[in-house]
């Protein structure tokens, strides 16, 4: 299994409830939609999987219990691209995990991630001067390049216009990895993701298939994701 929770409660140090008994099963290969509305705990629920946050409950990710040792084997990608990009050039900020991990034929791995998000050429570029769709791509291909097994995206269409949208969905219909893609967005889920996993107040409303699911009104009136 590339992830398997039972019984995962995490509250924030404040004392705020943030999930409340997950349980679940992703097998490798798996593209899976985390949806739920403002709050419901999608983004809590990606951080604990990258081992930055730690629950109660038992968590293994990708056969691991300890979250540390998969360093390099999950990429996570934030909603806004400036918590991921901080190189002078885009080359830095692709090739800082590789160069961290001390993996080689780095500037193969940049080119290559580079290529993967429709970005070829752009190692010169400066991050900070990239439009906003460009930015999103290269931040994926910041934890691309470093080959990982499981990929952690948070809204990745956030604040897209509709081709860029539509861009960043084909890219992440090529990617070979398991997937789990936190999202508002029902087009995500559908063009991406064949199962989605509903979080409401911290718990799982749903899990099952996606046209299901997003057929489901009620469960998505009652969800806070329709109005
Ligand atoms: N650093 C924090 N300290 C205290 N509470 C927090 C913190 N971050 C999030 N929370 C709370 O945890 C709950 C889950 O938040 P989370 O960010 O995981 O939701 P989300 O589903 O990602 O929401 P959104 O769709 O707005 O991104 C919310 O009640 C939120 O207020
Ligand atoms: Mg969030």
């Amino acid at each position: 299994m590339s992830v398997e929770i039972s019984g995962l409660w995490y509250s924030y140090p404040d004392g705020t409830p943030a999930l409340k008994n997950i349980n679940l099963k992703i097998g490798p290969g798996e593209r899976v939609a985390l949806m739920g509305a403002n709050g419901s705990g999608k983004t809590t629920l990606l951080l604990v999987l990258a081992g930055i946050f730690r629950g109660k409950g038992a968590v293994a990710v990708l056969g691991e219990h300890n979250l540390e040792r998969n360093r390099g084997r999950i990429g996570l990608v934030f909603q806004n691209p400036d918590d991921q990009l901080f190189m002078p050039s885009v080359f830095d900020d692709v090739a800082f995990g590789p160069i961290n991990l001390r993996l080689d034929h780095v500037d193969q791995r940049v080119a290559q991630a580079l290529e993967r998000v429709g970005l070829p050429g752009y190692e010169r570029r400066c991050p900070h001067h990239l439009s906003f769709g460009e930015k999103k791509r290269v931040s994926i291909a910041t934890v691309l390049s470093m080959e990982p097994e499981l990929l952690l995206l948070d809204e990745p269409t956030a604040t897209l216009d509709p081709r860029g949208k539509w861009q960043l969905l084909q890219i992440l219909d090529q990617l070979p990895q398991t997937m789990v893609v936190a999202t508002h967005d029902s087009g995500v889920a559908s063009r991406v993701c064949p199962r989605t996993v509903l979080l409401n107040g911290g718990s799982i409303a749903a899990d099952g298939s996606t046209d299901r699911l997003l057929s489901d009104e009620p469960l998505l009136e009652e969800s806070g994701l329709k109005v």
